[in-house]
């Protein structure tokens, strides 16, 4: 049988997961377990890139987004999953390949200067944070990576990963490394509470640690189209975040069909996409009502998941017990990639 190829991919241990992170990445990471060979860590020190000031929830981070994880259907029988602190040799490469790395190449990096634009409130000006696609190039190339499921955002990063690893292998003259390619995960157009993009630094998230009644709180608060002062003001759909969540919420078409069933009655609330639609804009449904009917589906799509987050989260050592075989297999395989590197460099 011919080899699978090798994924990996990790999430920095900064908050729990929220709609967007379900829906964007780890949809794509539970496909790839089947084809590929996959390894998922959590980045609990790349969170210190950003927080080293306040580290008290890093080590709670990481166990929530091991539990998401693990809800949504990453499967440690089919994937390898750990964490990177449990894995020194991602420090022990991150030093090597830092002596190879200019600094040009690093404060180019587009995300160095937008983040440094856009997070006024912490200090950004450290070595680590702009070493951080060092670190992260240490995370993929110790593994020899194939691929790298990331999001948009996240190329520039793999785009220095792929260039250091040619200088290594230029230097040393040795193909130790690996130059992984990208597996773009679509990242869908998922509004937050406010109608911004769902981030949890704009604090406007649907978690998948809420519970049904958090859930229902933070619908019935979402911003609608701001023209609907009154229930008997038309409203209009294409501009209201409520609305963009039922496209990606639908009522499925059995409940649609049940719901016509059961209720004959004129004011029966409006039960599929363009009847939605169409009852906002003629002002037949309120605002109200139309959160209710997502909520409805929200929670009927995440209430498994729920369940099965608070089942996991019932046996801890179970959690602890994974990640640390995982992070055991990992470490045999970044020992000896290291191994190779330090030998390649005649230092090993
Ligand atoms: N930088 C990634 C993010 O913020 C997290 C990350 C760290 C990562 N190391 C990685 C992703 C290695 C892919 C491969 O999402
Ligand atoms: Fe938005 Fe629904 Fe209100 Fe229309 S009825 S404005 S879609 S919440």
């Amino acid at each position: 049988m011919e080899k699978k190829r090798r994924v990996l991919s990790g999430m920095q241990a900064s908050g729990r997961l929220h709609l967007g992170n379900l829906l964007g990445a780890l949809t794509k990471w539970k496909e790839l377990q089947d084809g590929y060979e996959c390894f998922y860590f959590i980045a609990d020190w790349h969170a210190l890139s950003t927080c080293y000031e306040d580290t008290h929830e890093i080590k709670g981070n990481a166990f929530e987004i091991a539990v998401d994880w693990l809800s949504v259907g990453i499967d440690p029988e089919k994937s390898t999953i750990f964490i990177q602190s449990l894995v020194p040799e991602h420090a022990v490469l991150h030093l090597l390949l830092s002596m190879i790395t200019p600094v040009s190449w690093l404060e180019r990096n587009p995300t160095y200067k937008e983040k440094q634009e856009e997070i006024k409130n912490r200090d950004l000006t450290t070595y680590g944070f702009l070493g951080y696609p060092v670190l992260q190039t240490a995370d993929i190339v110790l593994y020899k990576a194939d691929c790298v499921p990331v999001g948009i955002d996240q190329l520039p990063h793999l785009e220095l990963t792929r260039e250091i690893v040619r200088r290594f292998n230029y230097i040393y003259k040795k193909d130790v490394f690996v130059e992984p390619e990208a597996i773009l995960s679509e990242t869908p157009k998922l509004p937050g509470t406010d109608g911004r993009k769902m981030s949890k630094s704009y604090n406007n998230a649907i978690y998948l640690s809420d519970p049904p009644d958090e859930i229902e709180k933070k619908v019935r608060s979402m911003l609608t189209d701001p023209q609907r002062g009154r229930r008997t003001d038309p409203g209009n759909p294409e501009i209201c975040p409520v609305f963009a969540l039922h496209n990606i919420y639908p009522p499925s078409s059995s409940q649609v069909e049940s719901q016509r069933i059961s209720q004959e009655s004129i004011d029966s609330p409006a039960i599929d996409i363009s009847e939605i639609s169409d009852q906002c804009r003629t002002a037949k449904i309120g605002c109200v009502d139309c959160k209710m009917i997502l909520v409805r589906n929200i929670i009927k799509k995440m209430q498994p998941l729920y369940e099965r987050r608070c089942e996991l989260k019932a046996n801890p050592e179970r959690i602890y017990e994974i990640l640390t075989q995982g992070s055991k297999k990992a470490r045999k395989i970044a020992i000896a990639t290291l191994k190779e590197a330090s030998e390649a460099m005649k230092i090993g």
